[in-house]
Protein backbone atom coordinates (compact mmCIF):
# COMPACT_ATOMS: atom_id res chain seq x y z
CA UNK A 1 0.00 0.00 0.00
CA UNK A 2 1.08 3.15 -0.93
CA UNK A 3 -0.32 6.80 -0.94
CA UNK A 4 0.74 10.09 -1.86
CA UNK A 5 1.67 12.09 1.18
CA UNK A 6 0.27 15.55 1.32
CA UNK A 7 2.11 18.36 3.08
CA UNK A 8 -0.25 20.23 5.85
CA UNK A 9 -0.26 22.88 8.27
CA UNK A 10 -0.58 21.96 11.70
CA UNK A 11 1.06 23.27 15.44
CA UNK A 12 4.56 21.50 15.49
CA UNK A 13 5.79 19.51 18.17
CA UNK A 14 8.80 20.05 20.38
CA UNK A 15 10.85 16.82 19.05
CA UNK A 16 13.01 16.57 22.61
CA UNK A 17 9.64 16.11 24.74
CA UNK A 18 8.46 12.69 25.22
CA UNK A 19 4.62 13.51 25.76
CA UNK A 20 3.73 11.00 28.37
CA UNK A 21 5.64 13.46 30.69
CA UNK A 22 2.54 15.85 30.37
CA UNK A 23 0.30 13.49 29.77
CA UNK A 24 -1.27 14.77 26.98
CA UNK A 25 -2.64 13.60 24.20
CA UNK A 26 -2.37 14.92 20.88
CA UNK A 27 -4.83 15.58 18.57
CA UNK A 28 -4.36 16.28 14.55
CA UNK A 29 -6.66 17.24 11.80
CA UNK A 30 -6.19 18.20 8.10
CA UNK A 31 -9.51 19.78 7.03
CA UNK A 32 -7.98 21.54 4.08
CA UNK A 33 -8.44 18.61 1.49
CA UNK A 34 -11.61 17.61 3.04
CA UNK A 35 -14.31 16.71 1.39
CA UNK A 36 -18.26 17.24 2.64
CA UNK A 37 -18.89 13.29 1.74
CA UNK A 38 -15.55 12.26 3.47
CA UNK A 39 -16.06 10.44 6.43
CA UNK A 40 -14.05 11.94 9.39
CA UNK A 41 -11.41 10.35 12.11
CA UNK A 42 -10.01 11.73 15.10
CA UNK A 43 -6.50 10.27 16.48
CA UNK A 44 -5.19 11.29 19.60
CA UNK A 45 -1.74 10.39 20.21
CA UNK A 46 -0.03 9.29 23.75
CA UNK A 47 3.33 8.38 24.79
CA UNK A 48 6.71 8.12 22.70
CA UNK A 49 7.65 9.17 19.71
CA UNK A 50 7.46 6.04 18.50
CA UNK A 51 3.79 6.21 18.97
CA UNK A 52 3.67 9.64 17.13
CA UNK A 53 5.15 8.11 14.06
CA UNK A 54 2.61 4.88 14.40
CA UNK A 55 0.25 7.49 13.96
CA UNK A 56 1.04 9.01 10.73
CA UNK A 57 1.06 5.22 9.42
CA UNK A 58 -2.50 4.67 10.62
CA UNK A 59 -3.28 7.95 9.22
CA UNK A 60 -2.27 6.59 6.16
CA UNK A 61 -4.00 3.60 5.98
CA UNK A 62 -7.32 5.90 6.81
CA UNK A 63 -6.51 8.05 4.64
CA UNK A 64 -6.57 4.77 1.61
CA UNK A 65 -9.80 3.76 3.37
CA UNK A 66 -11.39 7.03 2.45
CA UNK A 67 -11.27 8.90 6.20
CA UNK A 68 -10.29 12.77 6.15
CA UNK A 69 -9.17 13.74 10.01
CA UNK A 70 -10.62 16.24 11.84
CA UNK A 71 -9.28 18.19 15.32
CA UNK A 72 -13.05 18.50 16.30
CA UNK A 73 -13.84 15.15 18.16
CA UNK A 74 -17.57 16.13 18.24
CA UNK A 75 -17.78 15.82 14.42
CA UNK A 76 -15.71 12.72 14.01
CA UNK A 77 -17.58 9.19 12.82
CA UNK A 78 -14.63 7.45 14.10
CA UNK A 79 -12.22 8.26 17.28
CA UNK A 80 -8.98 6.69 17.76
CA UNK A 81 -6.75 6.81 21.03
CA UNK A 82 -3.11 5.63 20.47
CA UNK A 83 -2.20 5.08 23.75
CA UNK A 84 0.41 4.50 25.84
CA UNK A 85 1.43 1.65 29.19
CA UNK A 86 4.93 3.13 30.70
CA UNK A 87 3.52 4.28 33.56
CA UNK A 88 0.42 3.62 35.30
CA UNK A 89 -0.48 7.47 35.09
CA UNK A 90 -0.26 7.07 31.53
CA UNK A 91 -2.84 4.10 31.37
CA UNK A 92 -5.01 6.27 33.76
CA UNK A 93 -4.76 8.84 31.58
CA UNK A 94 -6.66 6.62 28.67
CA UNK A 95 -9.29 5.47 31.07
CA UNK A 96 -10.33 8.94 31.97
CA UNK A 97 -10.05 10.07 28.52
CA UNK A 98 -12.33 6.86 27.14
CA UNK A 99 -14.44 7.82 29.77
CA UNK A 100 -15.37 11.49 28.33
CA UNK A 101 -16.65 9.73 25.05
CA UNK A 102 -19.69 8.21 27.38
CA UNK A 103 -22.01 10.98 26.21
CA UNK A 104 -20.62 11.03 22.46
CA UNK A 105 -21.32 7.22 22.71
CA UNK A 106 -24.92 7.65 24.23
CA UNK A 107 -26.41 10.60 21.64
CA UNK A 108 -24.46 8.93 18.19
CA UNK A 109 -24.71 5.21 18.82
CA UNK A 110 -22.97 4.65 15.49
CA UNK A 111 -20.00 6.96 16.74
CA UNK A 112 -16.48 3.90 16.87
CA UNK A 113 -13.99 4.30 19.44
CA UNK A 114 -10.55 2.63 18.89
CA UNK A 115 -7.70 1.95 21.02
CA UNK A 116 -4.70 1.69 19.40
CA UNK A 117 -0.96 1.01 20.52
CA UNK A 118 0.60 -0.14 23.99
CA UNK A 119 -2.32 0.01 26.06
CA UNK A 120 -4.45 -2.27 23.21
CA UNK A 121 -1.34 -4.86 23.28
CA UNK A 122 -1.46 -5.34 27.33
CA UNK A 123 -5.13 -4.84 28.07
CA UNK A 124 -6.52 -7.05 24.79
CA UNK A 125 -10.08 -7.88 25.48
CA UNK A 126 -10.38 -6.03 28.75
CA UNK A 127 -10.80 -2.65 27.16
CA UNK A 128 -13.58 -4.08 25.59
CA UNK A 129 -15.18 -4.93 28.99
CA UNK A 130 -14.58 -2.18 31.27
CA UNK A 131 -16.74 0.68 30.66
CA UNK A 132 -17.76 -0.89 27.17
CA UNK A 133 -17.19 2.07 25.47
CA UNK A 134 -14.32 0.41 22.88
CA UNK A 135 -15.19 -1.25 19.83
CA UNK A 136 -11.96 -1.88 18.48
CA UNK A 137 -8.37 -2.94 19.68
CA UNK A 138 -6.00 -2.98 17.74
CA UNK A 139 -2.19 -3.27 18.64
CA UNK A 140 0.73 -2.01 17.05
CA UNK A 141 2.05 -4.66 14.79
CA UNK A 142 -1.65 -4.82 13.28
CA UNK A 143 -2.86 -1.71 11.91
CA UNK A 144 -2.45 -2.90 8.34
CA UNK A 145 -5.59 -4.80 9.15
CA UNK A 146 -7.58 -1.81 10.65
CA UNK A 147 -10.18 -1.87 6.85
CA UNK A 148 -11.59 -5.32 8.14
CA UNK A 149 -11.68 -4.25 11.61
CA UNK A 150 -13.97 -1.14 11.07
CA UNK A 151 -15.42 -2.97 8.75
CA UNK A 152 -16.64 -5.65 11.64
CA UNK A 153 -17.35 -2.58 14.12
CA UNK A 154 -19.25 -1.01 11.80
CA UNK A 155 -21.34 -4.47 11.48
CA UNK A 156 -21.55 -4.02 15.65
CA UNK A 157 -18.91 -6.49 16.77
CA UNK A 158 -16.38 -5.72 18.92
CA UNK A 159 -13.22 -5.97 16.73
CA UNK A 160 -9.53 -6.92 18.25
CA UNK A 161 -6.45 -7.47 16.59
CA UNK A 162 -3.60 -7.85 19.11
CA UNK A 163 -1.45 -10.27 16.83
CA UNK A 164 2.50 -9.40 17.29
CA UNK A 165 4.72 -9.63 14.16
CA UNK A 166 8.10 -10.77 13.70
CA UNK A 167 8.97 -9.01 10.57
CA UNK A 168 6.30 -5.51 10.26
CA UNK A 169 7.81 -2.70 9.64
CA UNK A 170 5.35 -0.70 7.79
CA UNK A 171 8.45 -0.02 5.56
CA UNK A 172 6.47 0.59 2.46
CA UNK A 173 3.60 2.75 3.92
CA UNK A 174 4.17 6.15 3.41
CA UNK A 175 3.64 7.85 6.36
CA UNK A 176 0.94 10.66 6.42
CA UNK A 177 2.61 13.84 8.08
CA UNK A 178 0.30 14.66 10.71
CA UNK A 179 2.21 15.71 13.26
CA UNK A 180 5.13 17.94 12.14
CA UNK A 181 5.84 21.62 10.97
CA UNK A 182 6.90 21.07 7.62
CA UNK A 183 10.68 21.14 8.79
CA UNK A 184 11.06 17.86 11.25
CA UNK A 185 9.97 14.71 10.74
CA UNK A 186 10.44 11.34 12.62
CA UNK A 187 11.44 8.52 10.19
CA UNK A 188 11.15 4.53 11.84
CA UNK A 189 14.04 2.57 11.54
CA UNK A 190 13.04 -0.20 13.59
CA UNK A 191 10.47 -1.63 15.50
CA UNK A 192 10.08 -3.68 19.13
CA UNK A 193 13.01 -4.32 22.27
CA UNK A 194 14.50 -7.58 22.94
CA UNK A 195 16.27 -5.63 25.84
CA UNK A 196 13.78 -6.48 28.53
CA UNK A 197 14.75 -4.10 31.14
CA UNK A 198 13.32 -5.22 34.25
CA UNK A 199 10.96 -2.34 34.96
CA UNK A 200 10.03 -1.83 31.38
CA UNK A 201 6.60 -3.53 29.78
CA UNK A 202 7.73 -2.11 25.97
CA UNK A 203 9.27 -5.67 24.97
CA UNK A 204 5.57 -7.01 25.62
CA UNK A 205 3.93 -4.51 24.37
CA UNK A 206 5.93 -3.92 20.58
CA UNK A 207 7.15 -7.49 20.62
CA UNK A 208 10.56 -8.70 19.00
CA UNK A 209 12.81 -6.16 17.84
CA UNK A 210 13.27 -5.82 14.08
CA UNK A 211 14.93 -3.41 11.28
CA UNK A 212 13.36 -1.62 8.25
CA UNK A 213 15.05 -2.14 5.47
CA UNK A 214 17.54 0.52 4.61
CA UNK A 215 16.41 1.40 1.16
CA UNK A 216 13.14 2.44 2.18
CA UNK A 217 14.88 4.43 5.14
CA UNK A 218 16.77 6.29 2.93
CA UNK A 219 14.07 6.47 0.18
CA UNK A 220 12.18 7.74 3.23
CA UNK A 221 14.59 10.46 3.72
CA UNK A 222 15.25 11.63 0.33
CA UNK A 223 11.68 11.84 -0.04
CA UNK A 224 11.14 14.48 3.22
CA UNK A 225 13.75 16.03 1.62
CA UNK A 226 12.22 16.40 -1.89
CA UNK A 227 8.99 18.17 0.26
CA UNK A 228 11.24 20.42 2.07
CA UNK A 229 12.01 18.88 5.57
CA UNK A 230 15.47 19.81 7.13
CA UNK A 231 15.59 17.81 9.83
CA UNK A 232 14.47 13.60 10.50
CA UNK A 233 15.08 11.85 14.01
CA UNK A 234 15.37 8.03 13.25
CA UNK A 235 13.66 6.57 15.57
CA UNK A 236 13.79 3.06 17.72
CA UNK A 237 13.75 1.94 21.18
CA UNK A 238 17.52 0.69 21.10
CA UNK A 239 18.68 2.42 17.78
CA UNK A 240 22.06 1.13 18.11
CA UNK A 241 21.48 -2.73 17.68
CA UNK A 242 19.52 -1.93 14.20
CA UNK A 243 20.76 -4.39 11.80
CA UNK A 244 19.49 -4.89 8.29
CA UNK A 245 21.39 -7.67 6.07
CA UNK A 246 24.94 -5.99 6.62
CA UNK A 247 23.74 -2.34 7.44
CA UNK A 248 25.25 -1.60 11.00
CA UNK A 249 22.98 1.81 12.44
CA UNK A 250 26.57 3.38 12.12
CA UNK A 251 26.17 2.38 8.50
CA UNK A 252 22.92 3.88 7.99
CA UNK A 253 23.24 7.29 10.06
CA UNK A 254 26.15 7.35 7.27
CA UNK A 255 23.56 6.86 4.42
CA UNK A 256 21.46 8.98 5.60
CA UNK A 257 23.81 11.57 6.35
CA UNK A 258 24.59 11.16 2.40
CA UNK A 259 21.18 12.02 0.98
CA UNK A 260 21.47 15.69 1.41
CA UNK A 261 23.96 18.04 3.82
CA UNK A 262 20.65 20.23 4.03
CA UNK A 263 19.30 17.39 6.27
CA UNK A 264 19.54 17.60 9.86
CA UNK A 265 19.58 14.20 11.37
CA UNK A 266 19.34 13.47 15.23
CA UNK A 267 18.60 9.75 16.45
CA UNK A 268 16.58 7.97 19.50
CA UNK A 269 17.07 6.07 21.70
CA UNK A 270 20.32 4.78 22.08
CA UNK A 271 21.35 2.23 24.60
CA UNK A 272 24.55 2.92 26.59
CA UNK A 273 25.78 -0.36 26.58
CA UNK A 274 25.17 -0.84 22.78
CA UNK A 275 26.76 2.36 21.23
CA UNK A 276 29.49 1.82 19.27
CA UNK A 277 32.76 4.19 18.41
CA UNK A 278 31.93 3.48 15.01
CA UNK A 279 28.13 6.11 15.95
CA UNK A 280 30.52 7.82 17.58
CA UNK A 281 33.21 8.80 14.60
CA UNK A 282 30.27 8.74 11.86
CA UNK A 283 28.86 11.61 14.29
CA UNK A 284 31.58 13.14 13.95
CA UNK A 285 32.28 12.66 10.56
CA UNK A 286 29.12 14.41 9.40
CA UNK A 287 28.37 18.00 9.81
CA UNK A 288 24.53 17.18 9.19
CA UNK A 289 24.47 14.63 12.19
CA UNK A 290 23.53 16.40 15.64
CA UNK A 291 26.03 16.19 18.17
CA UNK A 292 23.08 15.13 20.89
CA UNK A 293 22.88 12.04 22.20
CA UNK A 294 20.28 10.99 24.17
CA UNK A 295 21.58 8.39 26.62
CA UNK A 296 19.20 6.82 29.31
CA UNK A 297 21.13 5.79 32.40
CA UNK A 298 18.37 5.33 34.47
CA UNK A 299 20.12 4.95 37.74
CA UNK A 300 24.01 5.68 39.05
CA UNK A 301 24.30 2.59 41.06
CA UNK A 302 25.63 -0.29 39.58
CA UNK A 303 23.44 -2.94 42.41
CA UNK A 304 20.31 -1.13 40.97
CA UNK A 305 21.51 -1.27 37.41
CA UNK A 306 22.12 -5.01 37.90
CA UNK A 307 18.20 -5.77 38.73
CA UNK A 308 17.18 -3.32 36.28
CA UNK A 309 18.89 -5.58 33.70
CA UNK A 310 20.49 -2.83 31.90
CA UNK A 311 23.75 -4.51 30.72
CA UNK A 312 26.19 -2.03 32.38
CA UNK A 313 27.56 -0.86 35.86
CA UNK A 314 28.11 2.75 36.81
CA UNK A 315 31.84 2.82 35.62
CA UNK A 316 31.01 1.54 32.07
CA UNK A 317 28.79 4.24 31.66
CA UNK A 318 31.14 6.90 33.04
CA UNK A 319 33.30 5.58 30.60
CA UNK A 320 30.82 5.80 27.84
CA UNK A 321 30.71 9.93 28.86
CA UNK A 322 34.38 9.98 28.46
CA UNK A 323 34.27 8.40 25.26
CA UNK A 324 31.67 10.52 23.69
CA UNK A 325 33.15 13.74 24.86
CA UNK A 326 36.55 12.56 23.42
CA UNK A 327 35.23 11.59 19.87
CA UNK A 328 32.59 14.24 19.27
CA UNK A 329 33.92 17.53 22.48
CA UNK A 330 30.49 19.52 22.76
CA UNK A 331 28.22 16.99 22.20
CA UNK A 332 25.12 17.87 24.32
CA UNK A 333 23.99 14.53 26.01
CA UNK A 334 20.34 13.66 27.94
CA UNK A 335 19.29 11.26 29.63
CA UNK A 336 16.34 9.33 31.47
CA UNK A 337 16.17 8.19 35.20
CA UNK A 338 13.84 5.91 37.16
CA UNK A 339 13.33 7.09 41.00
CA UNK A 340 12.61 4.85 43.66
CA UNK A 341 13.32 1.36 41.75
CA UNK A 342 12.74 -1.65 43.76
CA UNK A 343 14.88 -1.85 46.98
CA UNK A 344 16.66 1.15 46.29
CA UNK A 345 18.17 2.74 49.27
CA UNK A 346 18.92 6.57 50.02
CA UNK A 347 22.29 5.62 49.59
CA UNK A 348 22.19 3.96 46.45
CA UNK A 349 20.04 6.89 45.05
CA UNK A 350 22.83 9.42 45.90
CA UNK A 351 25.07 7.62 43.48
CA UNK A 352 22.48 8.71 40.59
CA UNK A 353 22.50 12.05 42.51
CA UNK A 354 26.55 11.87 42.19
CA UNK A 355 26.36 10.49 38.70
CA UNK A 356 24.26 13.19 37.59
CA UNK A 357 26.81 16.13 39.16
CA UNK A 358 29.52 14.28 37.08
CA UNK A 359 28.26 14.04 34.01
CA UNK A 360 26.07 17.42 33.79
CA UNK A 361 23.52 16.75 31.76
CA UNK A 362 22.06 19.06 29.14
CA UNK A 363 18.52 17.55 29.76
CA UNK A 364 16.66 14.76 31.73
CA UNK A 365 13.65 13.06 31.61
CA UNK A 366 13.12 11.90 35.08
CA UNK A 367 10.58 9.62 36.57
CA UNK A 368 9.52 8.26 39.79
CA UNK A 369 9.20 3.75 39.08
CA UNK A 370 5.61 2.55 38.35
CA UNK A 371 5.48 -1.30 38.80
CA UNK A 372 3.90 -2.78 35.49
CA UNK A 373 2.33 -6.09 35.70
CA UNK A 374 3.73 -8.93 33.85
CA UNK A 375 7.02 -7.29 33.88
CA UNK A 376 10.02 -9.25 35.26
CA UNK A 377 10.56 -6.98 38.30
CA UNK A 378 6.94 -7.35 38.80
CA UNK A 379 7.32 -10.93 39.49
CA UNK A 380 10.57 -10.99 40.78
CA UNK A 381 11.38 -7.98 43.05
CA UNK A 382 9.51 -5.81 45.42
CA UNK A 383 7.95 -2.25 44.93
CA UNK A 384 8.99 -1.72 48.48
CA UNK A 385 10.24 2.23 48.14
CA UNK A 386 7.55 4.25 49.79
CA UNK A 387 5.61 6.13 47.00
CA UNK A 388 6.43 9.54 49.16
CA UNK A 389 10.38 8.62 49.37
CA UNK A 390 10.20 8.22 45.34
CA UNK A 391 8.49 11.46 45.09
CA UNK A 392 11.31 13.06 47.49
CA UNK A 393 14.37 11.32 45.43
CA UNK A 394 12.41 12.45 42.16
CA UNK A 395 12.30 16.19 43.13
CA UNK A 396 15.38 16.32 44.66
CA UNK A 397 17.50 15.37 40.82
CA UNK A 398 14.73 17.46 39.30
CA UNK A 399 15.85 20.37 40.90
CA UNK A 400 19.21 19.75 41.01
CA UNK A 401 19.04 18.94 37.08
CA UNK A 402 17.08 22.45 36.34
CA UNK A 403 20.40 24.45 37.98
CA UNK A 404 22.74 22.22 36.08
CA UNK A 405 21.24 22.72 32.79
CA UNK A 406 20.85 26.45 33.75
CA UNK A 407 24.45 26.83 34.21
CA UNK A 408 25.74 24.71 30.97
CA UNK A 409 23.23 27.01 29.19
CA UNK A 410 25.13 29.94 30.80
CA UNK A 411 28.05 28.35 29.15
CA UNK A 412 26.52 29.24 25.76
CA UNK A 413 26.76 33.31 26.24
CA UNK A 414 28.58 34.56 23.80
CA UNK A 415 28.97 31.59 21.14
CA UNK A 416 27.16 31.37 18.11
CA UNK A 417 25.10 28.09 17.27
CA UNK A 418 23.76 26.66 13.78
CA UNK A 419 20.43 26.74 14.54
CA UNK A 420 17.22 25.65 11.96
CA UNK A 421 14.23 28.02 11.99
CA UNK A 422 11.25 26.34 12.99
CA UNK A 423 8.45 29.19 13.48
CA UNK A 424 7.23 32.03 15.61
CA UNK A 425 8.20 31.78 19.31
CA UNK A 426 5.85 30.73 21.78
CA UNK A 427 5.73 34.02 23.78
CA UNK A 428 6.35 36.61 20.61
CA UNK A 429 5.31 36.45 16.83
CA UNK A 430 8.15 39.40 16.77
CA UNK A 431 10.49 36.13 17.12
CA UNK A 432 11.51 33.32 15.63
CA UNK A 433 12.48 30.12 17.62
CA UNK A 434 14.75 26.96 16.54
CA UNK A 435 17.26 24.23 17.74
CA UNK A 436 20.42 24.03 17.70
CA UNK A 437 22.16 20.98 16.89
CA UNK A 438 22.84 20.16 20.85
CA UNK A 439 19.10 20.21 20.39
CA UNK A 440 18.64 23.65 23.09
CA UNK A 441 15.48 26.06 22.18
CA UNK A 442 17.38 29.28 20.99
CA UNK A 443 14.79 32.32 20.74
CA UNK A 444 16.17 35.24 18.59
CA UNK A 445 14.25 38.20 16.61
CA UNK A 446 12.99 38.06 13.20
CA UNK A 447 15.21 39.68 10.21
CA UNK A 448 14.16 40.27 6.53
CA UNK A 449 14.65 37.78 4.50
CA UNK A 450 14.59 34.78 6.95
CA UNK A 451 12.03 31.70 7.28
CA UNK A 452 10.66 28.81 8.95
CA UNK A 453 13.12 26.25 7.40
CA UNK A 454 16.01 28.14 6.94
CA UNK A 455 19.19 27.82 8.84
CA UNK A 456 20.53 30.52 10.44
CA UNK A 457 24.05 31.46 12.86
CA UNK A 458 22.49 32.71 16.12
CA UNK A 459 25.01 34.49 18.97
CA UNK A 460 23.90 34.02 22.42
CA UNK A 461 23.34 36.84 24.91
CA UNK A 462 21.43 35.10 27.85
CA UNK A 463 20.08 31.95 28.91
CA UNK A 464 17.72 29.70 31.26
CA UNK A 465 17.69 26.74 32.05
CA UNK A 466 15.17 25.77 29.36
CA UNK A 467 15.98 28.65 26.45
CA UNK A 468 18.82 30.46 24.84
CA UNK A 469 18.10 34.26 23.72
CA UNK A 470 19.97 35.36 20.96
CA UNK A 471 20.07 37.28 17.62
CA UNK A 472 20.90 36.27 13.93
CA UNK A 473 24.43 37.34 12.86
CA UNK A 474 24.38 38.41 9.52
CA UNK A 475 26.64 36.94 7.20
N1 LIG B 1 14.10 2.44 24.93
C1 LIG B 1 14.37 3.48 25.82
C2 LIG B 1 13.29 3.75 26.82
C3 LIG B 1 11.90 3.80 26.44
S1 LIG B 1 10.80 4.11 27.76
C4 LIG B 1 15.59 3.12 26.60
O1 LIG B 1 15.98 1.99 26.72
O2 LIG B 1 16.14 4.02 27.18
C5 LIG B 1 11.26 5.75 28.26
C6 LIG B 1 11.68 5.89 29.67
O3 LIG B 1 10.59 5.64 30.55
C7 LIG B 1 12.75 4.91 30.14
O4 LIG B 1 14.02 5.28 29.75
C8 LIG B 1 12.56 4.93 31.64
O5 LIG B 1 13.33 5.93 32.24
C9 LIG B 1 11.09 5.25 31.81
N2 LIG B 1 10.35 4.07 32.27
C10 LIG B 1 10.18 2.90 31.64
N3 LIG B 1 9.49 2.05 32.40
C11 LIG B 1 9.21 2.69 33.57
C12 LIG B 1 8.54 2.34 34.76
N4 LIG B 1 8.01 1.12 34.93
N5 LIG B 1 8.44 3.26 35.74
C13 LIG B 1 8.98 4.49 35.59
N6 LIG B 1 9.62 4.88 34.48
C14 LIG B 1 9.76 4.00 33.48
FE1 LIG C 1 12.39 -0.84 27.66
FE2 LIG C 1 14.92 -1.44 28.07
FE3 LIG C 1 13.83 -1.86 25.69
FE4 LIG C 1 14.27 0.63 26.52
S1 LIG C 1 15.84 -0.92 26.10
S2 LIG C 1 12.41 -0.15 25.56
S3 LIG C 1 13.89 0.47 28.69
S4 LIG C 1 13.30 -2.91 27.58
FE1 LIG D 1 4.54 4.13 25.77
FE2 LIG D 1 4.54 2.15 24.10
FE3 LIG D 1 6.11 4.21 23.66
S1 LIG D 1 4.45 1.98 26.28
S2 LIG D 1 6.58 4.91 25.72
S3 LIG D 1 3.91 4.24 23.67
S4 LIG D 1 6.54 2.10 23.15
Amino acid sequence: MRIKTTQRTFSPLALDRKIDEKLQGTAYMGTDTRKDTDKLAFIETYGCQMNFSDTEIVASILREMGYSFTSNEKEADIIFLNTCSIRENAELKIWNRLKSFKRAKRNNPGLLIGVLGCMAERLRKKLLEREKLVDMVVGPDAYRTLPALVAEAESGQKAVNVLLSREETYADISPIRLNTNGISAFVSIMRGCNNMCSFCVVPYTRGRERSRDYNSIVAECQELVEMGYKEVTLLGQNVDSYKFEDCSFANLLEKVALVSPELRIRFSTSHPKDITDEVLYTMAKYENICNYIHLPVQSGNSRILELMRRGYTREWYKAKIERIREIIPGCAISTDIITGFCSETEEEHKDTVSLMEWVRYEHAFMFAYSERPGTPASKKLKDDVPEKEKKARLSEIIAMQMQIAKEKNQLDIGQTFKVLIEGNSKRSDKDFCGRNGQNKMVVFPKIEGCKAGDYVNVIIHSASSATLKGEIVQP
